[in-house]
């Protein structure tokens, strides 16, 4: 999409980290931004200082009636929304399968991967009638690699983003609406300190997150991102070792079968 015939996005998860980054670069390229988030305070304190090209909107974006209701309220001031970023996200819990507790386990797939349906199917529908848009769902490096114990979960909701992206991507490519998948790796941000906030399982002695990639270097990546209609955006470069023996193993698994089962077809 071209970024300078855009004038509105909206980001949930916008008052922090990767959101914010990705706010002020939008920003920066001149469009109007509605960031939408469950933290009322810090909210209000990052829209205060930003100006009028910002508009906070409180939305727990578990919350569909209320999606509905953001959307009409951000549209109303900035006019119909070009970019829409589902970033809102919490961590993992830090517990394997076995331990996990099933109120942990529906409280990440309720955010981070539901609060992304939600979101899209707020806005999809408009943007494929207007045949202009560009949506950048936020996953993980866990939304294409899995292997880490205490990360279940997370995956689990991750994946279901990269899914979410790969076959939205296909279904809005005819109506001109480009779809990206936002795959970060680790960036410094308040991730822990805001899920343990909103009262989300996060167990002691998680890692420290500490990178040289920041929130707004993501920013920048994402709004490349939505100029160029990359499929991936990804955040570090040396990831490719980490995905890679998924690929092989995948490829060993096709490799397996005979030369009469390479032919389906749907009928
Ligand atoms: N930081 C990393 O290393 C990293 C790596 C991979 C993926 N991610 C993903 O990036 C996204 C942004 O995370 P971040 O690292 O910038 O963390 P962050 O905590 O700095 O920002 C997340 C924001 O989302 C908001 N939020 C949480 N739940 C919400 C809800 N239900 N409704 C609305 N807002 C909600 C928080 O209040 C916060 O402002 C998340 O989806 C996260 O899973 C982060």
């Amino acid at each position: 999409m071209d970024l300078s015939q855009a004038k509105h996005a909206f980001i949930t998860g916008g008052a922090s980290g990767i959101g914010l980054g990705i706010a002020d670069a939008l920003a920066r390229r001149g469009l109007s931004v509605t960031i939408a988030d469950i933290d009322k305070e810090t909210l209000a304190e990052i829209v205060g200082t930003r100006g009028n090209q910002f508009r906070g909107i409180h939305l727990d974006t578990r919350d569909r009636e209320r999606w509905a209701e953001a959307k009409q309220e951000a549209e109303s001031v900035f006019g119909p929304v070009d970019v829409l970023c589902n970033n809102a996200g919490i961590a993992p819990n830090g517990r394997t399968f076995a331990e996990m507790s099933f109120e942990s386990f529906d409280m990440l797939l309720a955010i981070n991967l539901v609060g992304i349906v939600n979101g899209v199917m707020t806005f999809a529908a408009d943007m494929q009638a207007r045949g202009s848009g560009h949506i950048v769902n936020t996953s993980s490096q866990a939304g294409i690699t899995a292997s880490m114990p205490g990360v279940g979960a997370y995956c689990v909701a991750k994946y279901g983003v990269t899914a979410l992206s790969e076959c939205l991507r296909a279904e809005m490519a005819e109506h001109g609406v480009g779809v990206s998948v936002l795959c970060p790796s680790l960036v410094h941000t308040n991730l822990a300190e805001n899920t343990a906030k909103i009262g989300a399982e996060l167990r002691e002695g998680l890692p420290v997150m500490k990178s040289d990639v920041t929130p707004d270097h993501v920013g920048e990546f994402v709004a490349q991102g939505i100029e160029n209609n990359e499929p991936f955006i990804l955040t570090h470069a040396g990831i490719w070792p980490a995905l890679q023996p998924r690929f092989d193993a995948l490829r060993a698994a096709c490799e397996k079968r005979d030369g009469d089962s390479t032919m389906q077809e749907l009928i």
